[in-house]
């Protein structure tokens, strides 16, 4: 594949950002050669400087899941931008936003719009010490929750794709305050809880981690508590444990937090939207105290949402003193692109889900069998239209068993895919996402490159 005009653009890029980038997983330094230069996009495509058309399965890294450049998205942008790109002042449509997301999170009552998740996540952290008296924060290894100094603490994605443990800059102070332990690990944070007693704030986790690579939370029967654990008639029990979804590990945070007092915060900057309508809390039935959106819910355009209890959220100015504030929060073009996105989502969410699900299976599993038919050791974890292929045997249920994957392997699958006009995330550590747009040539395509990216792999 010809790059040359990429080539000589990132040669410009690197004049003036550090390594030619805005954000480091661009650089594309964990899987070697050149990132190409996006020219324009159009539904499952990317087009680069060029003109090499590739199928996008990292979707801007999330948000993309009705495909690049769809009509109604583009149409509520124009429309948005025809009437002012900012007012700083309240609209209308903010508030049609909200309405749409609590109809889809019923954990959130009230809510914050900023411009990242990263502002998300530290505004709830902030948030949630206020609210407790208590400071110290518990974060699991390989999670990744944006990059304000505390959370940048054995962060997944782009700290762990450069194998560095966190961040120079962070100070000890603060990163003292972080504690990480092992996702998947109940018996850890029990011990956490032991350890500091009345200090832990909250717990803040990715509901399935995206940012290690896709792993999803444990699944096993849902224990009641003690005091109700006597006489519950059998058929009452299985209502019950239905209701409250199949994951023992996010039900046991849920019980241990409250025994503590500490809060729970479920990042859904990934998973929103992504998983289910309403994301990982939908999927497992998790009611946790603060929740935090990003990516999907712009639809494109930069926003990030905490919300939950309104008597959490009433903490904030102006009501409260917990400062927090944006001069772009709310921006009228994001809310556009967001309305459009979960309207759409809402209006068709039966088949919009059914089909992501379905193609996203087609396509991660079709892959699998060529690595088998290729005697390739890969693990395949999905949850929806989120996956990653570890080049490991696995099993992978925590980041200390996604870190063994055979990265240098993966590299090489993703130059091969590459050339052969697929773009996964250029990291072992991030998931690959699939979007509405996405048809079954593509898949059979993206299979059929599998088996020639594999072949070329063979020692
Ligand atoms: C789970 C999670 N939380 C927070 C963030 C940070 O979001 P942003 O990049 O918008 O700051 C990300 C970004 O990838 C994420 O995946």
């Amino acid at each position: 594949m010809n790059r040359t005009r990429s080539r000589a653009l990132q040669q410009r890029a690197e004049r003036y950002f550090p390594g030619g980038v805005n954000s480091p997983v661009r650089a594309f330094r964990a899987v070697g050669g050149a990132p190409p230069f996006i020219d324009h996009a159009e539904g499952a495509y990317l087009f680069d400087a060029d003109g090499n058309r590739y199928i996008d399965y990292f979707g801007s890294w999330g948000p993309m899941i009705l495909g690049h450049a769809f009509p109604p998205v583009v149409e509520a942008i124009a429309r948005a931008a025809r009437n002012s790109a900012s007012f700083g002042a309240s609209t209308a449509a903010e508030a049609d936003l909200a309405e749409r997301i609590v109809t889809c999170y019923p954990a959130i009552e009230k809510m914050r719009f900023v411009s990242s998740g990263t502002e998300a996540t530290m505004s709830a952290i902030r948030l949630a010490r206020a609210a407790t008296g208590r400071k110290i924060i518990v974060k699991f290894e390989g999670c990744y929750h944006g990059h304000s100094d505390g959370l940048l603490v054995k962060a997944g994605s782009g700290v762990a794709t450069f194998g560095i443990p966190g961040s120079a800059g962070v100070p000890e102070e603060i990163a003292h305050l972080t504690l990480a332990l092992p996702y998947n690990d109940l018996a850890a944070l029990e011990a956490a809880f032991d350890a500091h007693p009345g200090a832990i704030a909250a717990i803040i986790l990715e509901p399935i981690v995206g940012n290690a690579g896709c792993i999803p939370p444990h699944t096993g029967p849902v224990a009641m508590s003690p005091e109700s654990d006597l006489q519950i008639h059998p058929e009452t029990r299985k209502a019950w444990e239905d209701m409250h979804g199949p994951s023992d590990f996010l039900e046991g945070l849920r019980t241990l937090t409250r025994k503590h007092g500490a809060l729970l915060i479920v990042d859904e900057v990934m998973t929103g939207f992504r998983v289910a309508l309403g994301g990982a809390c939908q999927l497992y039935a998790l009611d946790p105290d603060l929740v935090t959106l990003g990516k999907i819910v712009g639809g494109g355009l930069p926003v990030g949402v905490f919300g939950g209890k309104r008597q959490l959220m009433d903490l904030l100015a102006p009501l409260g003193p917990v400062y927090q504030a944006g001069t772009l929060s709310g921006n009228p073009l994001a809310m556009a692109a967001g309305l459009a996105t979960i309207g759409y989502l809402q209006q068709h969410a039966a088949e919009v889900y059914a089909q992501l699900e379905a193609k996203s299976r087609t396509v991660a599993e079709g892959v699998a069998q060529e690595a088998a038919r290729a005697g390739i050791a890969l693990t395949t974890n999905r949850v929806g239209a989120m996956w990653t292929w570890f080049f490991t045997g696995g099993p992978v249920t925590n980041y200390e068993q996604a870190a063994k994957s055979d990265t240098a392997a993966f590299g090489r699958f993703h130059r091969a895919m590459l050339e052969q006009g697929i773009w996964l995330p250029p990291s072992q550590f991030e998931a690959a996402f699939l979007s509405t747009a996405h048809s079954d040539a593509d898949i059979a395509t993206t299979i059929a490159a599998a088996r020639v990216a594999f072949a070329s792999a063979q020692p």
